[in-house]
């Protein structure tokens, strides 16, 4: 059960249909998730979600983003091509796509969730200085190597990316696993001068309080959970161990209709690192 490869990805590639504006009723005040906000939470989606089609990871620079599954008409429909990628490296089989969107003017890094070993970085959960994000921080050392492990192809990629499309500004995504890797992808190009903007489905907790303060106070980030999913409650005990999450949270709570479309009145936002009012309130799952 304690492991990401138990996590049902599916749900991933069916949250995101028809979304609409909404006011949005969170503890005593209304926000507003502007239109253009839940498009990009849609396209996004679709991007986390083509990175588990192989071809993308593997296919030369120029080749068109595409999933033979469905899963990422959007994204299709941008004309993004591979910019550059990486595939099943280290023990934890990381893997991504450094994309070019042209109808956006983005580059976007997307990593895809767990296969093979990567399911077990959860139960590595001792935590280790990652320094590099910030100097007080601590994070999941299973999390933190399958980030490391590719970190010096991204950095290679995203600065050649840059210069090639100066004027492209970078978003992050990822799922599951992925959205650990992501997470850290951004952070840490953030301390280091790099702008970035964070799409997280499905992200495990990655990190001590300091971490999540500090990811939190970058802002740019946008972490979407799904009901009951078990990934944002890794790792296993991870309250006990210290372990919190980064605000806010955009949490869809009630599952999707037959039409794998979410109701706009089934999405709330949530403030405050360590919350426990979204998709960690009822922890029937397993223990959080
Ligand atoms: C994508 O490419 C096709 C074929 O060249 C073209 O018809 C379409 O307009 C392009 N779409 C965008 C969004 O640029
Ligand atoms: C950030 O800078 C440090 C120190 O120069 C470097 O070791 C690291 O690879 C950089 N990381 C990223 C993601 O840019
Ligand atoms: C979680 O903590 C409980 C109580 O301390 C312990 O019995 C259990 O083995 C732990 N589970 C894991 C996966 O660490
Ligand atoms: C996070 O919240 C949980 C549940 O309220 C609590 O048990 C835990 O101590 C909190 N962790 C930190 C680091 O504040
Ligand atoms: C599902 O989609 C069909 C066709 O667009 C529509 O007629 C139907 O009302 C939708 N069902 C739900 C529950 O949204």
């Amino acid at each position: 059960m304690q492991s990401l490869a138990s996590i049902p990805i599916l749900t991933l590639f069916f949250l995101f249909g028809t979304l609409r504006s909404e006011q949005l009723n969170v503890a005593g005040h209304t926000e507003t998730v502007s239109t253009a906000l839940v498009a990009e939470f849609d396209l996004f989606s679709q991007y986390a979600s083509a990175i588990y089609c192989d071809n993308n990871a593997q296919s030369p620079k120029g080749t068109p983003i595409s999933c033979s599954k469905g899963t990422c008409p959007q994204a299709e429909d941008t004309n993004a091509t591979v910019f550059g990628n990486f595939f099943n490296i280290g023990y934890f089989e990381s893997t991504g796509v450094l994309a070019i969107d042209p109808l956006n003017h983005r580059l976007v890094l997307a990593f895809r969730g767990a296969e093979g070993n990567g399911a077990e970085a959860a139960s590595l959960n001792k935590f280790i200085s990652c320094a590099a994000i910030c100097s007080e921080c601590h994070c999941g050392s299973g999390f933190y190597d399958s980030w490391t492990d590719v970190r010096d192809q991204v950095v290679a990629l995203i600065a050649a990316a840059q210069q090639e499309y100066p004027d492209y500004s970078l978003a992050i995504t990822g799922h599951s696993l992925g959205a650990t890797q992501a997470i850290f992808a951004a952070a840490e190009l953030r301390t280091n001068g790099t702008a970035a903007t964070l799409f997280t489905y499905g992200q495990p907790r990655v990190g001590d309080t300091a971490l999540a303060e500090y990811i939190t106070s970058q802002g740019e980030n946008y972490r979407i959970t799904h009901t009951v999913d078990p990934a944002p409650r890794l790792p296993p005990n991870g309250s006990i161990l210290g372990y919190v999450h980064n605000s806010p949270e955009y949490w869809i709570f009630e599952d999707t209709n037959t039409n794998h479309t979410v109701n706009p009145g089934q999405i709330k936002v949530i403030y405050g690192i360590n919350s426990t009012a979204g998709s960690s309130v009822s922890n029937t799952i397993f223990r959080s």
